[in-house]
C-alpha cells in the first residue's frame, strides 16, 4: 500500500493537495525510510508539507485536520506528528504556529533520554521545556538512517491521560470565517473541540482587534475591504507580535484580493506585507528585550540555504507575510523574529512605506544586477512603488537614469526626484526614444516591475551586454520575448524576487541615515482602509499607499 500510494503522489500530485497524508501503522524500520524518503525527495511527498500520521488518536486528527486548513500552523517541511506521552501535548503542539517548525516532540519528562542524547549526537539544542526542533535541523536528523530520535519520537499518549490548555481558560469565540477547523473537528470527532485544544488555535484564544479584511477573492479587490474585528493573535515560539503602527500596500496585496494563481487562498484573510510597530509580545525563545522595540517587517520567510562563497542568494521564498499568513494590514500582526530590524525612533508611516518595494529594488540592481556607479538605468513605469525604489537606489549609486510612465505628471514629478529624462509610455515601442537619449547605445540596467505590456521595449532599449532584471508582471506573465536579439547582443535575463536579512539590513541602513527614503503617495486611516485599496487599484498612484493604525487604533 506504501508503494502504491507513492507511486500515485508521484503520478498525481494534484490528488494530494500539497499534502501528502499517509496513514500507516509502521514500524520503526519502514518509519525511518520513510522519513529519509521524505527528506531526499520531498517532491514525492507532494508539496511543502508532508504530514506522517501514525497511530493516531482523535485528539491528534483534529490538529492534523487543522494544519490542512490554515497553514500557518504547519511546518515548512517534514510536519511529524506523534502521540505524547503527557498532557503536555497541547503546548508542544502550539509550537506549530512558527514557519520553521517541523518536529513536535513528546515530551521530555518521560523520555529525557532519547530525545537528548539523540540531539547531543547531532549537535543540536533541544528545549529543556518542549523538545523541539527546528525544521533547519530536520533534514541533518532525518537524514541519518534509523536515528535514535525517530524512536525517541515514537511514544505513544497513555490511555486516558488527560491534556489541559497552556496558559490556562479559552473561550470558543469563532469568527465564521474561521470555523473551518472546528467544524472539521465536528465532522471527524462528531463533539466540540477539546478545551486544551485552544492553545493550538491561537486565533481563537484572544481579545478582538481591528483588520481591514479581504472578505472574499474577486476584482476590484477595494470592493471586498472591510475594516472588521478579527481575533488577535498570540506569538508562538520565535515569534514577536507587533502592534502595528503603519502598514503600506503594494502590489501584491491587489494580486492575493484577486486570488494568487496557484496559490488556493481561503477568504476572509488579512493581507498586508509591510509593516512597522513595536513589539507587544514575544513567543518561547525570543528575547523579552525586543518587547517595546519599533521593528520593520521583512516579509519574506526565506528558506534556509547555506551561504557559499560567491554565489547570488537565490534561496526561494517559500512563504510571505501577508500572502501565505495573514498579514500587516491589522492592528496587531505576527512574524518571526528573524523577519525584524529594530529602527528606533524612525518615523513608522516611512519605514513601512520603505521596507519591501526597497528590499526589492534592492536584491534587484545590487545582489542581481550588480550595478555600478555611472551606469545607465531604465526603470518603466515610474508610479510604482517598487519602480521609486529602483530610482532611489539607482540615483544613490550615481548612475543614469531614464524612467517611463502612462502619466507625464509622473514623469515630471521623477525627474524632480533625480530622474535625467522620461519617457511617455503611450502603449507604443518606447525604446526609440531610449536609444536617442543614450547616444543610440542603449542602457547598461533595465530593472523592470510592469512585464508583458513592456517586455518588448524594455529588451529593445538595453545596450549589448546589458542586463534586463525583472521582479514582477504587473501587466501579465506571458511575455513574448526576442531570443535573437538576447543572444546576438549577449543580455543578461534576470528574475529577482524580494531579498533576505543580509539584503534588508543593508538597505534599511541607507534609510536609517536618510540616504533613501520612500516616496508616500497618500496616508490612509484604518476606516479608510477601502479607499487605500483603490487607491492603488487606480494605477493613479505616485509611490506607496500607507494606512497609518496610530489613528484611534484598538
Ligand atoms: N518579486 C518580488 O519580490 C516583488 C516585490 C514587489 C513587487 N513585485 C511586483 O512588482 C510589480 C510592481 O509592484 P508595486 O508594488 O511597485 O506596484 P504598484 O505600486 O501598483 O505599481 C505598478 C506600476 O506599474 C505601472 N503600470 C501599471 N499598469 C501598466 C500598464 N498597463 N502599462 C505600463 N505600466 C503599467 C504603473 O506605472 P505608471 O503609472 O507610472 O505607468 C504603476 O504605477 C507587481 O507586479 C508586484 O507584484 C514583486
Amino acid at each position: 500500500r506504501l508503494a502504491f500510494l507513492l507511486r500515485l503522489a508521484c503520478a498525481r500530485l494534484e490528488l494530494f493537495g500539497g499534502f501528502t497524508l499517509l496513514r500507516l501503522g509502521l514500524d520503526d524500520a519502514r518509519l525511518a525510510f520513510l522519513l529519509r524518503l521524505a527528506c531526499a525527495r520531498p517532491e514525492l511527498f507532494g508539496g511543502l508539507f508532508t504530514l506522517l500520521l501514525l497511530r493516531l488518536d482523535d485528539e491528534l486528527a483534529f490538529l492534523l485536520r487543522l494544519g490542512f486548513d490554515r497553514l500557518e500552523l504547519g511546518g515548512l517541511f517534514a510536519f511529524l506528528l506523534l502521540r505524547f506521552e503527557d498532557d503536555r501535548l497541547a503546548r508542544d503542539l502550539a509550537c506549530f504556529g512558527g514557519p520553521s517548525t517541523a518536529i513536535a516532540g513528546g515530551s521530555p519528562d518521560p523520555m529525557p533520554g532519547p530525545i537528548e542524547s539523540a540531539a547531543a549526537a547531532s549537535g543540536l539544542r533541544v528545549s529543556p521545556k518542549r523538545a523541539t526542533i527546528t525544521s533547519r535541523d530536520a533534514p541533518a536528523i532525518l537524514r541519518r538512517p534509523a536515528h535514535p530520535i525517530i524512536r525517541a519520537l515514537c511514544i505513544t499518549k497513555p490511555p486516558g491521560a488527560r491534556c489541559r490548555p497552556p496558559g490556562g481558560g479559552a473561550h470558543w469565540d469563532c469568527d465564521p470565517g474561521e470555523l473551518r477547523p472546528f467544524l472539521a473537528f465536528r465532522r471527524i470527532i462528531g463533539r466540540r473541540p477539546p478545551r486544551w485544544a485552544a492553545g493550538a488555535i491561537r486565533i481563537y484564544n484572544s481579545s478582538p482587534m481591528r483588520a481591514a479584511v479581504l472578505t472574499t477573492q474577486g476584482q476590484p479587490v477595494a470592493a471586498n475591504v472591510e475594516l472588521r474585528e478579527w481575533h488577535d493573535v498570540e506569538p508562538g515560539p520565535g515569534e514577536v507580535r507587533v502592534r502595528t503602527e503603519a502598514s503600506a500596500l503594494n502590489h501584491l496585496d491587489l494580486w492575493v484580493g484577486r486570488g494568487v494563481p496557484g496559490a488556493d487562498l481561503e477568504f476572509p484573510r488579512i493581507s498586508g506585507s509591510d509593516g512597522c510597530g513595536i513589539v507587544d509580545a514575544v513567543g518561547e525563545e525570543v528575547d523579552a528585550a525586543w518587547e517595546g522595540q519599533r521593528v520593520v517587517l521583512n516579509a519574506a520567510v526565506m528558506a534556509d540555504a547555506p551561504p557559499r562563497p560567491g554565489v547570488t542568494p537565490t534561496s526561494g521564498v517559500p512563504a510571505v507575510i501577508g500572502e501565505h499568513s495573514h498579514g500587516t494590514m491589522a492592528a496587531r500582526f505576527l512574524a518571526p523574529v528573524r523577519n525584524v530590524l529594530a529602527i528606533g525612533d524612525a518615523d513608522p508611516v516611512a519605514a513601512a512605506a520603505f521596507a519591501l518595494s526597497h528590499l526589492t529594488a534592492w536584491r534587484m540592481l545590487v545582489t542581481r544586477a550588480r550595478l555600478r556607479a555611472g551606469q545607465s538605468v531604465l526603470i518603466p513605469g515610474i508610479g510604482g512603488g517598487v519602480a521609486l525604489a529602483l530610482l532611489g537606489i539607482a540615483r544613490h549609486f550615481g548612475c543614469h537614469i531614464i524612467v517611463t510612465s502612462r502619466s507625464p505628471e509622473k514623469l515630471a514629478r521623477a525627474q524632480e526626484l533625480g530622474a535625467h529624462a522620461g519617457v511617455l509610455d503611450a502603449g507604443e515601442d518606447f525604446s526609440r526614444e531610449v536609444r536617442r537619449l543614450t547616444g543610440r547605445r542603449g542602457v547598461d540596467v533595465c530593472a523592470d516591475s510592469v512585464g508583458k505590456a513592456i517586455h518588448g521595449s524594455c529588451l529593445r532599449a538595453l545596450a549589448r551586454g546589458g542586463t534586463f532584471v525583472t521582479c514582477g508582471c504587473t501587466t501579465g506573465p506571458d511575455a513574448t520575448t526576442d531570443l535573437a536579439r538576447i543572444f546576438w547582443n549577449q543580455l543578461s535575463v534576470l528574475g529577482s524576487t524580494m531579498g533576505d536579512m543580509a539584503e534588508f539590513r543593508a538597505v534599511t541602513s541607507l534609510f536609517s541615515s536618510g540616504a533613501l527614503s520612500p516616496v508616500i503617495d497618500s496616508c490612509h486611516t484604518p476606516d479608510a482602509a477601502p479607499a487605500a485599496y483603490a487607491r492603488l487599484e487606480s494605477g493613479e498612484h505616485f509611490g506607496k499607499v500607507v494606512i497609518d493604525w496610530r489613528s484611534g487604533a484598538s
